[in-house]
């Protein structure tokens, strides 16, 4: 049975995720993964689980349902060589002390790029600070081999479409994706100062069970089955390139395997992808023939945010054989079994 602990970083104790070495389990990573209590997070801790031990942290913040974390971290739990600490990156890490880590994965931050200006401060905390404090712990911890979560947000509204990520014309539209870009730039300065293999992961819009209720393929049908009005935005012309968690899970793995393939300074970034977007209004009409529910539109003007997501995959097809399988149609279905199950419609 996996642990789950909690603590702040400044009474973290560190924890043993597995019990006596054998020669099976020797051959396995240590890989810490903050943000395991998130969508993507929980998603990709079950995969690692299979051949790795994975050490979680997560603040399970309010941004969303804390109820969906913890009930992610409840399925972690039943796993073994998983464990948890409630930390918050914001504060200096000082949890897993005497844990030597082989990887290091960073997907914590204030997701979303619809936040008021109000609370700017989650962007900053998260996404800046915490990003910094993630970085200087895989500095101090002498960790190597590093993957982060960046965002197809980074490529804006001036980028021509399919985005490569080559683009030197990045103007985010949002803080979100302004402190991606951030993100991408000073991982690199620190792979390079530490000699530290790192790549930069730009998902795009990651659907699928355990989902995230503030993505609005997840709000459309929750609002569907209350047949209650939801906001469309720019009259739903809108295209997201979505991609199902498990595409995305594996094209994890894959970059895993890439980046621990060099002992030396190497920086990457990738696009995650599905390259084939769809339209607002198509999702919600794919959404409506699931839930057998008609929609009633609220249409509203957005200036935060870009028109249409199209990730290039040639790169992360030649550098990691990444090839998403999944079709919207059966990543909807997977998703829309999940939601009537777990909200007992
Ligand atoms: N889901 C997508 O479509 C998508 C697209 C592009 C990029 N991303 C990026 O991928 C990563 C994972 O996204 P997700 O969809 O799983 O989001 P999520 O919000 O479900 O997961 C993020 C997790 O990080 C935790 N967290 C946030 N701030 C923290 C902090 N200061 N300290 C510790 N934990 C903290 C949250 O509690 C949450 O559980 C994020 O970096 C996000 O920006 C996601």
């Amino acid at each position: 049975m996996a642990e789950w602990q909690s603590g702040y970083a400044a009474d973290c104790k560190s924890v043993n995720a597995g019990s006596i070495p054998t020669s099976a389990s020797r051959k396995k990573m240590n890989i810490l993964l903050t943000g395991c209590a998130g969508f993507i997070g929980y998603h990709l801790a079950k995969g690692l689980l299979r051949n790795n031990k994975v050490y979680g942290l997560d603040n399970l913040n309010d941004y969303y349902e804390v109820k969906l974390k913890k009930d992610r971290l409840l399925e972690l739990q039943k796993l073994d060589n998983f464990s948890f600490f409630n930390a918050d990156i914001k504060n200096t890490i000082s949890c897993y002390e005497d844990i030597n880590f082989d990887f290091a994965i960073n997907l914590a931050a204030q997701a979303g790029v619809r936040l008021s200006f109000d609370s700017n401060h989650r962007y900053l905390d998260s996404n800046i600070i915490g990003f910094h404090n993630f970085m200087d712990y895989c500095v101090k911890k002498n960790i190597s081999k590093v993957v982060i979560a960046s965002s197809s947000s980074v490529y804006g509204n001036s980028c021509l479409s399919p985005f490569k990520e080559s683009e030197k014309n990045l103007i985010p539209a949002s803080i979100y994706a302004s402190t991606k870009l951030y993100n991408e730039n000073v991982s690199k300065i620190y792979a390079e100062k530490y000699e530290i293999s790192l790549a930069a992961l730009r998902f795009f819009t990651v659907y699928g069970s355990f989902g995230r209720p503030d993505m609005a393929y997840y709000s459309f049908c929750k609002d569907l089955y209350l047949q209650r009005e939801f906001t469309v935005f720019n009259e739903g012309k809108m295209s997201r390139d979505m991609t199902h968690i498990d595409d995305i899970v594996s094209g994890v793995e894959n970059v895993i395997n890439y980046v621990k393939k060099f002992n030396f300074y190497n920086f990457e970034i990738f696009n995650l992808g599905n390259a084939n977007p769809i339209s607002t209004l198509d999702l919600v009409n794919k959404l409506e023939i699931l839930t057998g529910k008609k929609a009633l539109f609220n249409f509203q003007e957005s200036l935060s945010e870009s028109s249409i997501t199209h990730a290039d995959l040639n790169k992360s097809g030649n550098f990691l054989k990444y090839a998403p399988k999944i079709s919207i149609e059966e990543g909807l279905k997977e998703f829309h079994d999940w939601f009537v199950g777990y909200h007992d419609i």
